[in-house]
């Protein structure tokens, strides 16, 4: 077989994939250990046919396959990895760049730039603001924090008790103290005894984790400044909703920060991995990153984007976030999210109309938090249940302590036929 002909049927998989997939359960319906055990113990000796392969995809990985592109995927935040996004992470693997620095890969450097600018247009962020891609937003933040240790000298994180365990990690892997501040009424950080005085960084989310909750940016950006700590803002959720005039109110004081980071591979159809990382202190970014050794020197006085973030190997990222750009158009993504939040208020109604279930937190965005009236017990074996089922996947949360349950719409193909059937699946 030739590349040519294994990759059609690489394609033809994918296509099938996609197509069948209302078919197939969502949240794998496998034991632990069942596929490790299917597994041989050792790489072969002889080489086989790429349609081997295939064929162990379908008869081994698939039943073993929890299923975020599927349509009734609510965990989490649902993600789709939408068609142009796919066929840019083959081109992507093709050409096999490595834009370590400019020389090394000048479209990747230059698309990279161009296309995450498009995006801080698309979503209403300051002029002149320095954008790059990172993995995940994990990662991002990570170098948030780098950078803001670096220019403060101090050692401490500030962030409130629903940030995501991202900023924990980053905090942890950094050695740097975290404090974390309790929330108000509205899941929000609050401001009371709050003491940015020693802080190197505080972290404000804007659609937290668990709830979608938004810190109050402005206020936290105005004590940041008055302490000289450097405002990090986690909207890697959130942030791809401002495409949207209507969801705009959540960026109040984000133009402030000194970073900040959004995911299109949560809301915005780019296959996982793709999380862009903008700061209005470039400068201080690349004293940060900055080391170049003899091997890198090179003629050219180009930046480059290794200088931004902590790994020198990246990625052709941009290809799939330019691919997806510009097969839906800003349209063609607004109407999805417009989509997305409206289903939201759909099934939250049906919650709020029902005497025996109740909305257990504000509705933000696409994500409704809610629950049975009853106990934590049974919240979490109706959960179990109707996850066993295959037909839906959700996840929870606690709030307060109590066992809350999480539906989040953001997969490009639910419809209002998949969001009616969760409820129904709920409810019996
Ligand atoms: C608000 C928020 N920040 C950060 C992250 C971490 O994202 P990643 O998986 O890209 O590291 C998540 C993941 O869900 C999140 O919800």
């Amino acid at each position: 077989m030739t590349f040519r002909e294994d990759g059609y049927a690489a394609v033809d998989w994918a296509a099938r994939y996609l197509e069948r997939l209302d078919e197939l359960p969502v949240l794998a319906q496998v034991e632990p250990g069942e596929l490790s055990g299917r597994l041989p113990r050792a790489a072969p000796e002889q080489a086989e046919p790429f349609a081997d392969v295939l064929r162990d995809l379908d008869e081994l990985v698939l039943p073993a396959l929890t299923n975020w592109q599927h349509p009734r995927f609510f965990a989490y935040f649902a993600i789709t990895a939408s068609e142009p996004g796919i066929l840019a992470e083959l081109l992507a693997a093709a050409m096999q760049q490595n834009a370590i620095l400019w020389r090394a890969s000048p479209a990747s450097t230059e698309l990279e730039l161009r296309v995450v600018d498009w995006v801080r247009q698309l979503l209403g962020l300051p002029e002149g603001w320095h954008g790059h891609i990172e993995d995940t937003a994990s990662v991002s933040t990570l170098a948030a924090l780098i950078a803001a240790r670096h220019l403060t000298g101090r050692n401490v994180v500030v962030c409130s008790e629903h940030a995501h365990s991202s900023v924990d990690k980053a905090a942890r892997m950094l050695g740097m103290e975290l404090r974390k501040q309790p929330v108000d009424d509205e899941l929000r950080m609050s401001l009371d005894g709050l003491d940015l005085a020693d802080a190197a960084a505080v972290v404000a989310t804007v659609g937290t984790t668990s709830f979608a909750s938004v810190d109050p940016v402005r206020a936290l950006a105005e004590q940041a400044r008055a302490t000289g700590a450097w405002l990090h803002v986690d909207a890697a959720y959130a942030g791809s909703s401002w495409i949207l005039e209507e969801t705009r109110w959540s960026q109040d004081g984000v133009e402030l920060a000194d970073s900040l980071v959004v995911n299109p591979h949560k809301w915005l159809l780019v296959p996982i991995d793709c999380s862009l990382l903008w700061t209005s202190r470039p400068s201080d970014f690349r004293d940060a990153f900055t080391l170049v050794p003899e091997y890198l020197r090179a003629a050219e006085e180009v930046d480059s984007l290794a200088d931004y973030g902590p790994a020198l190997g990246r990625r052709f990222r941009s290809l799939k976030l330019w691919a997806v750009l510009r097969c839906y158009g800003a349209e063609g993504l607004r109407a999805i999210h417009r989509e997305h939040m409206r289903l939201a208020r759909l099934f939250a109604d049906w919650v709020e109309a029902d005497p025996d279930w109740e909305l257990a937190a504000p509705l933000r965005f696409s994500l409704v938090v809610f629950r049975k009236k009853g106990s934590d017990d049974e919240n979490e074996k109706i959960l179990e249940c109707a996850n066993r089922s295959g037909e839906i996947f959700l996840s929870h949360t606690r709030l307060d302590g109590r066992y809350v349950l999480r539906l989040a719409i953001g997969n490009a193909r639910t419809t209002e036929e998949d969001v009616r059937r969760a409820w129904e699946v709920l409810r019996t």
